[in-house]
Formats: structure tokens, C-alpha cells, sequence
């Protein structure tokens, strides 16, 4: 049976059959970072204490109830990935030099650059101490993937900004890499905490592949809104990146328009006014249009995909949390 179009739900209505598992996680989550120095054991604590939505988690649980029983091997994965997810957006901030994080400052704005480096990093080896402590290998090689590509994805996308490459296929290259590679993994990692068979953990990182692009093409249209997504909007465009709705406007624009907004990204990115120009420019072109359409077809791809795999409260609520994904405010 196909997996139609559903009916928006609330997050805690998505998590009904996982509301055990993410409580119980969230316990534990919070005690991982821990440290005798003090200054990391105070910055740890000011991450621990702004939650994010927590969705990779969800994915990781709902996965695995998708082919089994969740077991100690899922709540590792939910952790590690949690923690993965958590030290890339430390490092992210500093990399695109952004100050605010989850409705507070960011690390690097608080504490700089420095800190901000090293608390990431930290944060990354306490999620592979827990897998190998756990001898958690298959998991180690499915996040050490996420982990390369992610690095890659936000190299490439440094490389295309200083030459404002304007190409959709490297814009999906670029995504596929930072964010949906971190979502193929949560899914992958949830059926092989309950499964070896590898069609299994195969189809459930395509999902997850699909659904993460759909998700970072959705964070990318928040970049052109002005609600309060607790994170700085019109952003992207002062760190010269080139996203789905500006490379739509560029590649429909007459050829003047096209070198005007450029040469805009190229030495006026500081410049708010300008900025909202380009936005502006971007808005008029229907690019925003575009994005969501392409945003929705993702969508379709993980529901197609979903659909395969026998039917659950689990695959639902999976469901729902793809549309949870395209739908949601921040
Ligand atoms: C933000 O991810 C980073 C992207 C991949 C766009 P989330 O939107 O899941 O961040 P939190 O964890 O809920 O804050
Ligand atoms: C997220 O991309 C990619 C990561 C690897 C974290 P963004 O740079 O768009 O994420 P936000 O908007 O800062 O959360
Ligand atoms: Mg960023
Ligand atoms: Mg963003």
C-alpha cells in the first residue's frame, strides 16, 4: 500500500510509540558529556541543557522498530548519533560564524573559536568511547561514514562559495554529504541494532538519505523567512552560500540581473541592505516555490521507500515525522 500524502501531527503525537525510548534516553544523554575539567563540564552542561528537537534520535528508534525490538544496541546508536549531530553544530557555527544556536548563543560566541573547536571534538570522541566501549563496530563503521561524508559536504560547500558555483546537481552533492548522510546513518543504525540482514539496513539509509535531503532543503528556506527559527536567518547568504532557492533565481534570471546578484554575494555579503535585496530578488523569482517543490519530491522518494517495509504504528509514525520534517516551524 502506498504511503499517501498525512495529516500534520504534533511531535509528541509522532513519538507515541517511542515515547519510553526517548524518555529513557533523554536521561541518559544528559550524563555522557560529563567531565572532571571544569570549564568543559560547564560548557557541556550548557549544551545539555538546550535540547534540540532530537529527531536523529526518533529516526534511530523508529528504524529499528520498523523490522524488530529496540535493544541496548539502539539506545547506543540514538546516543552516538545524538552526540555526533550535537559536536557537528558546534563546529558548524564556527565554520559559518554564526552566534546563535537553539534560541541562545552559540558556543564560539560565548566561549570563541578555541573552545568551540575543541569542546566539538570532544563530544565526538565521548560518542565513539560509548560505541567502542560497547564494542559497537558495525555502528562505529555506519557513523564514521556519516562522519567522512558530513566533513566532505561541508568542504565542498566552502569550495563552491568562494567560486559561487551555481550548479543545482553540486547543491545536492553538497547537501547529500553535510545532512542527509547523518539521517542515512540514524536510519541504517536503527535497523541494524535489531537486524544483520543488510537489504534491511540498505533500504533504511536510502530512506533515511532521501528524508535528509528534504530536510536541509527545508532548514535552507528558513535561511529566506523571518520567523524565529532560533538560529540567525539570511545567513546563508553572508557566508556566500549558494542554496537551492538563489541558485533557482540565478539560473532564471537575464544575464545582467544574474552578474548584479553575484557580484551582491560576492562583496556585499556584509551588507544587510544588500542582503535583502538578494532575498528579495530570490522571492520574486519564485525560487521559494521551486525549493519547496523539489523539497517535496525528496518527501515522496523516503515515502515510497517507507512504503516497502511492512506496515506498524513505527512506520506511521515515520510517516508523519517525514511530513513532521517538511512541515515544521524551526
Ligand atoms: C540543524 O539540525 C542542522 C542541520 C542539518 C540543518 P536540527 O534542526 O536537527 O538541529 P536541532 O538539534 O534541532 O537544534
Ligand atoms: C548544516 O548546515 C550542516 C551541518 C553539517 C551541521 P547549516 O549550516 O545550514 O545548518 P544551520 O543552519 O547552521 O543549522
Ligand atoms: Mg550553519
Ligand atoms: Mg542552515
Amino acid at each position: 500500500m502506498p504511503v499517501a500524502m498525512s495529516k500534520k501531527k504534533s511531535l509528541a503525537t509522532i513519538q507515541q510509540p517511542i515515547a519510553e525510548e526517548m524518555r529513557s534516553f533523554e536521561g541518559k544523554f544528559k550524563e555522557t558529556m560529563s567531565s572532571d575539567v571544569p570549564l568543559l563540564d560547564k560548557i557541556t552542561y550548557y549544551i545539555a541543557r538546550r535540547k534540540g528537537k532530537q529527531m536523529r534520535p526518533m529516526f534511530v528508534f523508529l528504524s529499528a522498530k520498523l523490522c524488530g525490538e529496540v535493544s541496548e544496541s539502539t539506545y547506543t546508536a540514538a546516543a552516538f548519533i545524538e552526540m555526533i549531530h550535537t559536536a557537528t553544530l558546534v563546529h558548524d557555527d564556527v565554520v559559518d560564524d554564526s552566534n546563535e544556536r537553539r534560541g541562545f548563543f552559540s558556543i564560539n560566541a560565548l566561549w570563541k573559536n578555541k573552545i568551540a573547536v575543541l569542546v566539538g571534538d570532544f563530544i565526538l570522541s565521548r560518542g565513539m568511547l560509548i560505541a567502542i566501549k560497547r564494542q559497537e563496530f558495525r555502528l562505529l563503521e555506519i557513523m564514521s561514514e556519516a562522519i567522512e561524508r558530513m566533513s566532505e559536504g561541508e568542504l565542498l560547500q566552502i569550495e563552491k562559495a568562494r567560486r559561487l558555483d551555481i550548479e543545482e546537481s553540486i547543491y545536492y552533492n553538497i547537501i547529500k554529504g553535510k545532512t542527509a548522510s547523518l539521517f542515512a546513518s540514524a536510519c541504517a543504525a536503527g535497523v541494524a541494532s535489531t537486524t544483520k540482514d543488510e537489504s534491511l539496513i540498505q533500504k533504511a539509509k536510502e530512506l533515511g538519505e532521501q528524508l535528509g535531503m528534504a530536510f536541509q532543503i527545508k532548514d535552507d528556506l528558513f535561511d529566506y523567512g523571518t520567523d524565529a527559527v532560533g538560529k540567525p536567518v539570511g545567513n546563508d547568504i553572508k557566508e556566500k552560500k549558494m542554496t537551492l532557492p538563489l541558485i533557482f533565481a540565478l539560473n532564471n534570471a537575464p544575464r545582467n540581473t544574474r552578474r548584479k546578484i553575484i557580484n551582491i554575494v560576492k562583496r556585499n555579503n556584509n551588507d544587510p541592505k544588500k542582503v535583502a535585496e538578494v532575498i528579495e530578488f530570490v522571492k520574486g523569482s519564485g525560487g521559494l516555490a521551486y525549493t519547496q517543490e523539489v523539497m517535496y519530491q525528496y518527501r515522496q522518494k523516503a515515502f515510497d521507500i517507507l512504503a516497502t517495509f511492512p506496515d506498524s504504528p513505527a512506520r506511521t509514525s515515520l510517516k508523519d515525522l517525514i511530513t513532521f520534517v517538511t512541515e515544521r516551524k524551526k
